[in-house]
């Protein structure tokens, strides 16, 4: 282990024995300790799988980028590993950023960006960033192979790239800036070492944003996603209301070929936490996504407790019947329950019924019938502090969290699917709401904080009555 590997080491070890733990996730990953942003290197190597993580282990801040590693055998159960990446230079001697894993017949290849500025870096001018090889044959420890992808002429935001193999060849997408275009580039490789510049993939038009970070590109039933976390798009009505975005262009595309596609970028996750998404394939062949379940400048009161950061449920993606990403949480989730809670009102009538009286980690699922709901709203609350909810005037269904102690006040919504169940399922974890649409159809993904005591889980009806078809909870356990 190199010296800058054990230093981080050894702070974690004495950090993470000093962490609070009121909002430390109980089923989710998070870092030991520190800071964590995007999941990185998502992968399934040698019977196990990886997940890296952008991670700064000296502060709860975000800082010098350093690879987090932590594998699972069910995605749901993770085990920490020592860090994998620290920036030494001197391709990434100011960072290493994100990027993707790869098997490469025994090893485990990591390709990441090595960020670096040659003189200060206060100006952009001085900012390069070169993508970069580490490999592994036990993937646990790694060898730096240096830079295999230089910063194209002009270019200084050149970054996460994600590789995947199709038919002869390897191939990467990577996000880069051109004054106030994102795009993705395209490159091509027989060994991982040598590329070839294949050109621009694609790039934003009508505001979408200037640049386009963590690219991701995949087939679903037949048709290409080009999945990425666009920076500088406008909030339209309550569309991209985030400070950033992530979302797909859907389209078609073969080796060779222009990547053709509508031009309509479509958010994968309307709550207030969900940003950098990556996807991987499991052995038997799913498609799954994690994302970052959190937002850049956005307020993170467990930074006080010793850490900041959390991914996302690992979720399988599939393709609607009418052409939108489909998110569900991953069968293996099911792991986790306990016995079975069954709600036993069906009609709740201008009332508020209490379901759990402690709720840490915790799924609920809620049927409920629309043509017989006419309250205007109803709808499941976490304490004070959280209510998901359909508004009957607005025909919305809203996540609204309310934790001003921390300026976390605000509400994200979606419109009211059109069929009479509306189902629902909420996972709730120390600190975060992850709510499942009608099979995947929407989510909405939020960062919570709620006190001691502030955790019963309520159901509610008001102004008028709501029917439930079904509903329970089972709690989560490790
Ligand atoms: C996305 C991102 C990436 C970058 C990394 C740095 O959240 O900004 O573009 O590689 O985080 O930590």
């Amino acid at each position: 282990m190199t010296s800058l590997l054990k230093q981080a080491e050894e702070t974690l070890e004495e950090a993470q024995a000093g962490i609070n733990r009121r909002w430390y996730p109980r089923y989710h990953l998070a870092a030991r300790a520190g800071w964590m942003n995007d999941p990185n290197g998502l992968v399934w190597f040698d019977g196990w799988y990886h997940a890296f993580y952008q991670h700064h282990p000296y502060s709860t801040k975000w800082g010098p980028m350093h690879w987090g590693h932590a594998r699972s055998k069910d995605l749901v159960h993770w085990e920490h590993l020592p860090v994998a990446l620290a920036p030494e230079g001197p391709a990434d001697k100011d960072g290493c950023f994100s990027g993707s894993a790869v098997v490469d017949g025994d090893t485990l290849a990591l390709i990441y960006t090595g960020h670096k500025f040659h003189g200060s870096p206060e100006s952009d001018d001085n900012l390069y960033q070169v993508q970069c090889l580490a490999t592994s044959r036990n993937g646990v420890h790694f060898e730096r192979q240096g830079m295999v992808i230089d910063t194209p002429p002009g270019l200084h935001h050149f970054r996460d790239p994600k590789v995947w193999r199709e038919g002869e060849y390897w191939y990467m997408v990577v996000g880069s800036r051109v004054a106030e275009t994102g795009q993705v580039r395209l490159y091509r490789s027989t060994d991982l070492h040598k590329w070839h510049d294949e050109g621009i993939l694609a790039e934003s038009e009508d505001g979408m944003g200037y640049m386009w970070e963590c690219p991701d590109f995949f087939t679903l039933n037949g048709q290409r996603v080009l999945m990425f976390s666009p920076q500088g798009m406008v909030a339209q009505g309550y569309q991209n209301r985030n400070l950033f975005q992530s979302g797909y262009l859907l389209g078609e595309w073969q080796p060779g070929q222009a990547f053709s596609h509508d031009g309509q970028f479509i958010e994968m996750d309307n709550g207030h936490d969900f940003y950098a998404p990556q996807t991987f394939l499991s052995p038997d062949g799913r498609r799954i996504v994690i994302g970052w379940l959190d937002m850049w400048e956005s307020p993170m009161p467990e930074q006080q407790d010793g850490w900041a950061g959390m991914l996302s449920l690992p979720r399988e993606l599939s393709l609607g019947d009418n052409n939108r990403l489909m998110m569900k949480p991953i069968a293996e989730v099911t792991a986790l329950r306990g016995s079975y809670i069954p709600v036993t009102a069906h009609c709740l009538s201008s009332q508020q019924m209490l379901v759990a009286a402690d709720a840490e980690a915790m799924e609920l699922s809620l049927e409920w019938e629309r043509a017989r709901s006419q309250a205007e709203q109803y709808g499941m609350m976490l304490g004070d502090g959280l209510r998901i909810y359909v508004d009957n005037q607005a025909q919305r269904l809203i996540l609204e969290r309310s934790y001003p102690d921390f300026s976390l006040v605000g509400t994200r919504s979606i419109p009211l699917p059109e069929d009479d169940i509306l189902s629902l399922r909420i996972f709730i974890d120390r600190s975060s709401v992850e709510v499942f649409v009608n099979e995947g159809e929407a989510c909405l993904s939020s960062r919570i904080y709620p006190q001691p005591g502030e955790r019963a889980i309520m159901l509610f009806a008001n102004s008028g009555s709501a029917a439930l078809k079904e509903a329970g909870c089972w709690s989560l356990d490790r």
